[in-house]
């Protein structure tokens, strides 16, 4: 885009061809600087937008003499500004040029944040970027037929002008299909090929509603967790003025009024209401299954589940609490410290880990982050509970003979209730099922130990592990 310099009543006048013109600025802010036109003497505006006799007679921005020294500015700055430049502010050109000025003789200026026009610059920067990201949250589409068949449609009101900064970001997300983004000052027209615009709209423009909202609806209302509303956070992401673009903010109202309900009936009922037309009938379906499961709170921090590995005829069970950092990293269990403790057990005992199943109470990690790092956090018995439904699962389709129990936590995951590992420990349960259930401790608490108690520590869990071995010469 060019811009039209006039020079007039000793300013020269700077007219970008549109709001989002950042091409532009940047073409007549070198030429300024190279002619030597101080900030003061220049007025900045948008074509169209301006009093019109901005327009009236063109005298070019000065050439930059032969000798002008080119004009280097960091990547900070340049990243920045090209934000800056999309905000609704009519003063933000003139507010570049001014740093710009300042930068020839301090180039690390854009360093100092106590600087009143740095900061502005970083303000208008955060705003812009937070009405893209806004954007691309909140865009909705909605599918009508036209001419060339099915087409999504939606209708957004930018704060900023973004929008077309943002078109990328849809041509690459919908590359397929066909679709259109009104806005008030523009819109975006993509054919699966070529990215068109046209004039701006209205909201009464877009489609009202289409087949695809009940479902987004039911969608919504079945990832909504009342355990974790934070109203005001909530408000903060998605202002309300965002909420009539947005098919699912029509439920918010009442999910918020029923959460508290609802957030009570998980606690008391273990959280998840599974389906039990809905059990996975192989251990791949539970691995698959558990990856999307959101019925506790743990299962909501986004991190990848864990599943169970073995062969599926094993003989064997061995149950964990859940996944640590390693083993959500390599999506396989007892992969880290604790891991290697259990196999060197497990390999002295004369039990081969690669004939058992090796599983968790638990199917997500639990953590909370402090810095790069994320510290185990033990899960609640309600959340144990909740995740029964896959450990059952498991129980059900491999029909182990024999489950160790690792430590509390898996003892609960195995017997419902949370058993005393000090005194229960060694000691055999049968089971409804017919499998027997071993308690004993759990590797990692042998980690935490040194000197003679991880020494007689280590020996209680050989001798637990005795018992199992046992129990399998017995058959
Ligand atoms: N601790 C567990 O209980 N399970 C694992 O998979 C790893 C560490």
């Amino acid at each position: 885009m060019s811009a039209v310099a006039v020079r007039r009543d000793a300013a020269v006048r700077i007219a970008l061809a549109t709001a989002d013109d950042f091409d532009g600025w940047r073409d007549a802010a070198r030429r300024l600087v190279a002619a030597g036109i101080a900030p003061d003497d220049v007025r900045w505006g948008v074509e169209g937008e301006d009093d019109a006799d901005l327009f009236a007679g063109d005298a070019g921005v000065p050439a930059a003499g032969d000798g002008a020294p080119a004009l280097r500015v960091s990547r900070a700055f340049l990243e920045l500004a090209g934000k800056a430049a999309l905000h609704r502010d009519p003063a933000r050109f003139d507010l570049l040029y001014r740093l710009l000025w300042r930068l020839r003789q301090a180039p690390r200026l854009i360093e100092d944040g106590t600087d009143p026009a740095v900061r502005r610059l970083r303000l208008l920067a955060a705003q812009v970027r937070r009405d893209i990201h806004k954007m691309r949250a909140f865009v909705r589409f909605r599918g009508v037929v036209d001419d060339g068949g099915e087409r999504f449609v939606a209708w957004f009101a930018p704060e900023h002008h973004i929008v077309r900064a943002n078109a990328r970001f849809f041509v690459d997300r919908f590359a397929s299909q066909r679709w259109s983004i009104l806005t008030p000052a523009l819109s975006l027209h993509w054919d699966g090929g070529v990215l068109r615009e046209g004039p701006g709209a209205g909201a009464a423009d877009a489609p009202g509603s289409d087949a695809m909202e009940a479902a987004w609806h039911r969608y919504y209302a079945s990832i909504f967790n009342p355990a974790r509303l934070k109203i005001g956070a909530m408000l903060k992401e998605m202002p309300r003025k965002y909420w009539r673009m947005m098919p699912e903010t029509r439920l918010i109202r009442g999910m918020i009024a029923g959460a508290r309900a609802r957030e009570v009936a998980m606690v008391s009922d273990g959280g998840a209401r599974f389906d039990e037309a809905e059990r996975p009938e192989s251990l791949d379906a539970i691995g698959q299954a558990i990856l999307g499961c959101r019925k506790c709170p743990i299962g909501c921090n986004g991190t990848r589940a864990v599943a169970g590995e073995g062969p599926r005829d094993a003989v064997v069970m061995i149950v964990g609490e859940q996944p640590g950092d390693s083993e959500e990293r390599e999506g396989r269990p007892f992969v880290g410290p604790a891991g290697r403790v259990l196999d060197q057990h497990l390999a002295e005992a004369g039990i081969a880990r690669e004939g058992a199943w090796v599983t968790n109470a638990v199917k997500h990690f639990k953590f909370e982050p402090r810095g790069k790092r994320r510290l185990h956090q033990s899960p609640t018995a309600g959340e144990i509970d909740v995740c029964r439904w896959w450990l059952d699962g498991e129980r059900a389709l491999v029909r182990p003979r024999l489950i160790v129990a690792l430590g509390a936590s898996a003892g609960r995951g195995v017997l419902g209730r949370t058993p005393a590992i000090g005194r229960e420990r060694g000691a055999t349960v049968a089971l409804a099922d017919g499998a027997t259930l071993l308690l004993t401790a759990h590797p990692s608490y042998l980690l935490r130990l040194d000197g003679e108690a991880r020494a007689r520590e280590e020996d209680r869990f050989a001798a637990d592990l005795r018992v199992a071995v046992e129990i399998l010469r017995r058959g």
